[in-house]
């Protein structure tokens, strides 16, 4: 049987950074709330001109050379976005594999949110399992910049912009594959978090320019509470269906979207300071982008080596929620 192994990791950071001050001179707010209620003091946004893929194809390149393959050993590429470069067609991955000059690979986009991540990890996971991929090139990618509302200070505190990426490859050696992945969702929370213009359930006409402006809504409060619940209570699941300690794992890498959320997650499952990684601080939330990006600083900072044992849990906007307990695999 095929098994899958997270070879390697890549991200891409824009330059400019926009900084709690900066906010404050754009909405009624300040450096200290915003750092007290969400531990973010700054986070990284495009230039105009930079789309989602432009980011999602910087970090491919760089997971891509990273894992040792030539380019056209990937058969297969899935991009996690919900600020896509074009919201109907081409999909992003599409346009990504066109940047790459990847030929014939097979390309779609998923919409899960911040859970983006872990979902298409599982989808990876499970086409080369069943034998039908060998190498899944995996892409976090977000401009959450182009959907944010800069006059509304409960949302445009939280964003930034990024992508991360990773390749995923067939294996026969057992002790290199990804343990497991949990994912769900709940579609009665669905009004917590969206972008409620733009789409066929909009009720602005898709052409009158009031209604396109596609922007995310939040009902703040209600989501940390479900947040913290819902992450806990994963990853509970996903170690005690494997047999595994809390204190097996080496890097516990959540969704970057709260330095609260994460604090409560991790004192829940009686998790070291160490085991924590945190981005949060310097990148926001980026969504789909924010747990490859969050790997990939512990990579290029060295504190990721080989066979150490990841867990990942994500949740976001539907709502969704996903967990994945991920050996660090790479061929070199
Ligand atoms: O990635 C997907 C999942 N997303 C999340 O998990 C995000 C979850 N939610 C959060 O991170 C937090 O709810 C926020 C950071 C968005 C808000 O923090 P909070 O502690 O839940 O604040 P709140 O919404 O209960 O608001 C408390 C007060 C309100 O004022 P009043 O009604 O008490 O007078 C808000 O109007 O804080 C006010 N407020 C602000 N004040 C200064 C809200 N946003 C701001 C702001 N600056 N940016």
């Amino acid at each position: 049987m095929a098994y899958a192994a997270f070879r390697s990791i890549g991200a891409y950071v824009p330059e400019k950074i926009l900084t709690n001050d900066d906010l404050a001179k754009m909405v009624d707010t300040t450096d200290e709330w915003i750092t007290k209620r969400t531990g973010i003091k700054e986070r990284r946004i495009s230039k105009k001109e930079e789309t989602t893929s432009d980011m999602g194809t910087a970090a491919a390149k760089k997971a891509i050379e990273r894992s040792g393959l030539d380019i056209s050993e990937i058969d297969m590429l899935i991009c996690a976005t919900i600020s896509p470069d074009y919201f109907c067609m081409p999909s992003t991955a599409t346009i990504i594999s066109n940047k790459l000059g990847l030929a014939n690979v097979t390309s779609f986009d998923i919409s899960a949110a911040c859970t983006g991540f872990v979902y298409i990890l599982s989808i990876a996971k499970a086409f080369i399992e069943s034998g039908m991929k060998k190498n899944v090139l995996i892409v976090g990618a977000e401009k959450l910049s182009a959907i944010t509302d800069y006059t509304d200070r409960g949302t445009c505190i939280l964003f930034g912009d990024g992508a991360g990426a990773a390749i995923i490859s067939a294996t026969e050696n057992k002790e290199e594959a990804i343990i497991d992945i949990h994912t769900g969702a709940d579609g009665t929370f669905s009004d917590l978090l969206m972008t409620p213009n733009g789409g066929s359930g909009s009720i602005h006409d898709a052409l009158d320019q009031e209604g396109a402006g596609c922007f995310m809504q939040m009902k703040g409060n209600e989501t940390f509470k479900v947040a913290v619940r819902t992450l806990t209570k994963d990853v509970v699941e996903i170690l005690e269906d494997n047999n595994i300690e809390s204190s097996a794992i080496k890097h516990f890498i959540p969704h970057q979207a709260n330095l609260r959320i994460i604090k409560a997650v991790g004192d829940a499952l009686k998790m070291k300071d160490e085991q924590v990684v945190l981005t949060v601080a310097k990148y926001g939330n980026t969504s789909g982008a924010s747990i490859p990006m969050a790997i990939n600083d512990i990579y290029e900072q060295g504190k990721l080596k080989k066979g150490e044992l990841m867990l990942l849990d994500a949740f976001g906007g539907g709502l969704t929620w996903g967990s994945a307990l991920v050996p660090f695999s790479p061929l070199k």
